[in-house]
């Protein structure tokens, strides 16, 4: 079977034939038609993540695909390996496809709204009439949030890096769209979601109103500042972290409840996932090369 190969960081993805993946016991073999590229994938190819799989592999960590005549999306947490034709997939993490969904919307779904969803409901107490405000909006997981801030009844200032972005962000319900210059104008957010790191966590941070968190999500602009918490109790805010791979392993049933729910808020028509891109499996790298220039939006998938 086909697969794209990462030999050296900072290297190509290469089609090449490789072998069928092992199913053992407690895996189940999907015939995949979607894998989704995660900015992580993009990291460690070009070896900026902190915990990077041996090399050479095959990196790819959410599928939507079939398995045995039914319609799944699901995360190939035991080996990675997604961005093949045929990929080994943990059985207690597969979930049927909602019946009018495309397979690239089950392969930008998971990672993208539990990332969002888990901080929103367990780590911040977002209600009606809350403020939230998201960054890279217009991203995989900016995109996801951006929704489900709304399904809880928020309203939505969305931070992106460009005025097609802000207008994606505006379709998806975002009340207002800033450049990340603005955050430093903000002084009154109550739940801060950020994928970007470095000095726009910490202007997320100042954005706060008492009692706000800002929840850090991921570092793709740069690493986090320091954060003082003499800083934190002088003016009654909080900081979070979320980390979904961790919490998968730590807590499973909490994150396949939660994505039993989403999959049902899905299928009710109250949130979709945003494809941005679907590019070839041959092309895995020119798909790579988009999302690291910042030129996409939603999620990139790759198909057979
Ligand atoms: N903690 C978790 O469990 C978890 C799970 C999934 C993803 N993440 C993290 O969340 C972030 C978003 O992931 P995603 O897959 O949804 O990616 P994405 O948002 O689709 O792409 C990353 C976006 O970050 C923004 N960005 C800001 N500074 C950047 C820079 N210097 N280089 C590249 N992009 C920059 C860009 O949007 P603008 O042009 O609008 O700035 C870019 O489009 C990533 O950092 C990822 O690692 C974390």
């Amino acid at each position: 079977m086909k697969a794209a190969v990462l030999h050296e960081v900072g290297g190509q993805l290469s089609l090449e034939d490789v072998a069928e993946p092992d199913v053992s016991e407690g895996l189940s073999l999907v015939d995949m038609r979607a894998a989704g590229i995660n900015f992580a994938d993009v990291l460690i190819r070009l070896g900026h993540y902190p915990q990077p799989p041996p090399l050479p592999t095959v990196l790819g960590n959410e599928v939507a695909g079939d398995l045995d005549g039914r319609r799944v999306l699901a995360f190939v947490r035991t080996t990675g390996g997604g961005y093949a034709e045929r990929v080994a997939v943990d059985d207690e993490w597969v979930f049927d496809l909602p019946p009018d969904a495309s397979y690239a919307e089950g392969a930008s779904f998971l990672t993208t709204f539990l990332t969002a969803w888990l901080p929103f409901i367990r780590q911040a107490h977002i209600r009606p009439g809350s403020h939230v405000l998201v960054t890279a909006a217009a991203g995989g997981v900016g995109t996801a949030a951006i929704q489900l801030a709304r399904h809880l009844g928020a309203r939505v200032t969305a931070a992106a890096g460009s005025e097609e972005k802000h207008a994606l962000a505006r379709e998806l319900g975002a009340e207002a769209t800033i450049s990340y210059d603005a955050i430093a104008e903000l002084d009154d957010v109550d739940v801060a979601l950020d994928p970007v790191g470095g000095p726009v966590f910490a202007a997320c941070l100042k954005s706060l109103r008492p009692l706000g968190v800002a929840i850090g999500i991921g570092f793709a602009g740069g690493a986090w500042e320091p954060v003082d918490p003499a800083r934190l109790v002088g003016r009654n805010v909080g900081v979070q972290g979320f980390y979904l791979g961790r919490l998968m392993g730590f807590e499973p049933r909490l994150v396949q409840e939660q994505a039993r729910e989403l999959i049902a808020l899905w299928r009710r028509g109250s949130i979709r996932p945003v494809v941005g891109a679907e590019y070839p499996l041959a092309d895995a790298q020119a798909a790579h090369e988009l999302i690291a220039s910042r030129r996409s939006t939603g999620k990139v998938v790759l198909v057979p």
